[in-house]
């Protein structure tokens, strides 16, 4: 069952070359994503297609319109309905005003079986009217405010396909690396063996699987520890992470990862 995604969009020209590239375009082609993007503008009744306007009361900027929103989610819905009796949509709108947007829900996202339908503003703000009558589900993509919904609409969507079972060539891939476990990566390496006068790891040339793993879970449990130690502190671990940590406190910033002809 793919993840299936419309973008209702006054700038699909802005969204097309991303989905097109990549992992994203990659698993669109087998068949696990499915994204429609679709053009606001064709939702407008009038000549000059107009989906903003002047704000009520004055002010700055423009806002986008409800009732071409209102008309497209309509839209989708009778299409869907046709399609795929019983089948709802879930609307989202990234908004800075939104949920957070965390791996967790990312996950519940890429496992969602409902169509998930990102109204995408644009300008200063879309007329409160859609938040009324639609009730869509605000998502943050962090503290900062972004031109558009677009950009957080992508990034949502690239954040829930790679954890889709199939996307990722390597089924463990998405879930050895950040968050996943809730710890950050292990520093990856690739030829040359040598850049600069900085050498890899000599564990890694080892061949020695046993060895590299504990070297790769040490070097993850360092990274948490000295970057985001929020993210150690009220994890339960088991004997080896424990005795792993401990060393690494031990250790203090001499073992840091990042010198890396030393190894820890
Ligand atoms: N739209 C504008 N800024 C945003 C943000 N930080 N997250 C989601 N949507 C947004």
């Amino acid at each position: 069952m793919p993840m299936r995604c419309d973008l209702i969009t006054l700038f699909p020209e802005m969204v097309l070359p991303v989905l097109g590239q990549s992992i994203l375009k990659r698993a669109q082609e087998k068949g696990l994503l499915e994204v429609r993007v679709r053009n606001l503008r064709d939702y407008t009744l009038d000549r000059h297609q107009v989906a903003d306007d002047a704000p009520y009361g004055g002010g700055a900027g423009m806002v986008m319109k409800a009732e071409p929103i209102l008309r497209a989610v309509d839209a989708l819905r009778r299409e869907y309905h046709e399609t795929v009796p019983g089948s709802s949509l879930r609307l989202l709108l990234p908004s800075p005003q939104g949920r957070s947007l965390t791996q967790h829900l990312a996950e519940e996202l890429g496992r969602e079986r409902r169509r998930l339908v990102f109204l995408c503003g644009h300008y200063e703000g879309i007329d409160e009217r859609v938040r009324l009558a639609l009730d869509p589900e605000e998502v943050s993509i962090g503290d900062y405010v972004l031109t558009g919904g677009e950009l957080p609409a992508l990034v949502i969507i690239d954040a829930a396909t790679r954890l889709i079972p199939g996307v990722l060539g390597d089924p463990e891939s998405a879930r050895a690396e950040s968050f996943a476990d809730l710890l950050l990566d292990f520093p990856q390496y690739t030829r040359p063996p040598e850049v600069q006068g900085l050498a890899v790891p000599e564990v890694l040339l080892s061949g020695d699987h046993e060895t590299i793993r504990l070297w790769r879970r040490k070097e993850a449990l360092r990274s948490t520890y000295l970057k985001r130690p929020d993210l150690l502190r009220d994890r339960l671990l088991n004997e080896e992470d424990r005795r792993l940590l401990d060393d690494i406190v031990r250790e203090g910033a001499r073992g840091t990862s990042v010198k890396c002809g030393e190894e820890g």
